[in-house]
């Protein structure tokens, strides 16, 4: 969809729905007041009607007001003003722009509350307002020989606000917004493909696509040759079980001083995960298509930086690989020896996450980083822990981690630190081996990231354990969610000093 902002008087402007933003159980906004003087108090009426309340989410169409040109106004509620915070009212919005996706109007606009006054609100409020939009419309339709697409789909929004210098806040919002979308949106095609069309080639050639789109983007994949002679033992112990051959995605942008030490993400990418001969249960497998979303939010993040030519150097590193069952399959008790030198007792062939990443971690090194985020569908453990809000966060360097924490909360992606420590390390102790790649039954997430932690020391480093928000399971509602794209581009943003 197609974003604009405007200052103009709202009743004059010509559209097929105005959107009227309205607070619950209190007098109206000085913007909506303004509107429902010249519009006869039609707002006013709505409310006093008792059908409408102003709760948050809820919508109320009006047709043919006098005294203004839109055809349509579309009441939304916001619920208590007390709440209200920018970003909400992207959630609301996402609600009115999909029931005008499914009706008549072609275009719309929305009239901004008086509520939202400073520049950084107007920004953050235009941000949300794009992003939870386009993620409302957003379709995965590629696999279905009948797309059910609406007859006539909303294809403009403009925000409407009363003066001027609004209008340079709201713009940097959209532009911002759009691209953190179009990361969302290229992180859910790939993550909802089936793992037999998404394979680690598949995977390399739409980074590669990705690449040629961008002067600044140069994408390459290391193959498993390539691999080989850099000596990625563990990485290449779990491609074996698979007809797939690994791929290591390299993805540069370059959009910082030559000399400037780069941001690394490495994201897992295994694009299928049955387990290997430590099979998982069959209940729900078809969901481990879902383990290379930390590797497609990787992808997604390099998109936007690129679209916005944010002034930072990037590296995006994505291993990718199938873990499955097979006679040339790791095997309880194997041990392999990782690039770091580091050998690996793997006791459990179903935590492969750690595998492939601690070689590509090791790789990062080589960038000198500033530092070094890992994105990765990592731990049923996570899932337990946080439930599908929030994403775990880990690390080595507290400033880091408060950097993190303090993007997530500004773009509605949240995560959580968790602990990390000696007493853990210990988990993973292993008697033949310099390290076991499980350390029990109990603190899943942390041993995970203690085992990370090893093959890290030489910079700043953060784990991004996205087992819980990365998809959602289940009817209708099943599919990726783009998430951690949010968080990591906002952290970007940040960096770039480019958020009013
Ligand atoms: N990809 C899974 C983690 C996962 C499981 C994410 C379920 C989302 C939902 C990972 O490779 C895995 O299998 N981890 C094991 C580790 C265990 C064997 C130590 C797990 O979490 O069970
Ligand atoms: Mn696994
Ligand atoms: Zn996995």
């Amino acid at each position: 969809m197609e974003y604009r902002s405007r200052a103009t008087a709202a009743e004059r402007l010509a559209t097929d729905c105005l959107i009227v933003t309205v607070f619950a159980k209190k007098k109206l906004d000085d913007t909506t007041a303004a509107l429902d003087g010249v519009a006869g108090g039609a707002v006013a009426a709505a409310l006093r009607s008792g059908d409408f309340s102003g709760e948050s989410e809820e919508m109320l169409m009006l047709y043919e007001t006098a005294g203004v040109k839109a055809k349509r106004l579309l009441l939304l509620g916001l619920g208590p003003r007390k709440e209200f915070a920018p970003g909400a009212l992207g959630g609301a919005l996402a609600k009115a722009v999909k029931r005008l996706d499914e009706s008549g109007s072609r275009e719309a606009a929305l009239l901004l509350p008086a509520a939202l006054e400073e520049e950084r609100q107007l920004y953050e409020a235009a941000k949300a307002c794009v992003i939870r939009a386009e993620e409302a419309l957003y379709r995965f339709d590629r696999c279905k020989s009948e797309k059910q697409r609406p007859s006539r789909p909303l294809r403009r929004l403009t925000f409407v606000a009363a003066e001027r210098k609004a209008t340079p806040p709201l713009e940097r919002g959209i532009a911002h917004g759009k691209a953190v979308a179009d990361g969302m949106s290229l992180a859910r095609d790939l993550a909802n493909l089936p793992g037999n069309v998404c394979t680690p080639t598949y995977l390399a050639e739409e980074a590669k696509k990705l690449g040629r789109r961008f002067d600044k983007l140069k994408v390459s994949a290391l193959t498993e040759k390539q691999m080989e002679r850099l000596g990625m033992g563990a990485l290449l112990s779990v491609s074996r079980g698979s007809r797939q051959p690994a791929r290591l995605i390299v993805a540069e942008y370059r959009g910082g001083r030559a000399n400037a030490r780069p941001v690394v993400l490495v994201g897992k990418g295994l694009t299928f995960d049955a387990g290997g001969i430590s099979l998982k249960p069959s209940a729900n497998m078809d969901e481990m298509k879902y383990d290379m979303c930390g590797g497609a939010s990787v992808l997604g993040t390099l998109l936007a930086c690129a679209e916005l030519e944010l002034p930072i150097n990037l590296v995006g590193i994505v291993p990718a690989s199938e873990n499955l069952p097979d006679g040339d399959a790791n095997k309880p008790g194997d041990i392999v020896t990782s690039m770091a030198g580091l050998t690996i007792e793997i006791l459990n062939t179903d935590a492969e996450g750690r595998l492939i990443l601690c070689d590509a971690l090791t790789y990062a090194g080589r960038y000198k980083p500033a530092a070094v985020i890992d994105i990765a569908t990592l731990t049923g453990a996570c899932v337990v822990a946080l439930g599908h809000h929030l994403s775990g966060l880990l690390g080595n360097d507290d400033d880091l981690i408060d950097e993190i924490l303090a993007a997530g909360e500004a773009a509605g992606d949240r995560a959580w630190h968790l602990p990390m420590g000696k007493e853990y390390q210990k988990q993973l102790e292993s008697p033949f081996a310099d390290l076991a790649n499980i350390g029990g039954k109990w603190a899943g997430t942390i041993t995970a990231a203690c085992f990370l932690s090893r093959f890290t020391e030489k910079y700043q480093w953060a784990h991004l354990d996205i087992a819980g928000t990365a998809w959602k399971s289940g009817g209708k509602e099943k599919g990726a969610t783009g998430r951690p794209v949010p968080l990591l581009t906002e952290f970007l943003i940040r960096r770039c000093k480019l958020a009013p």
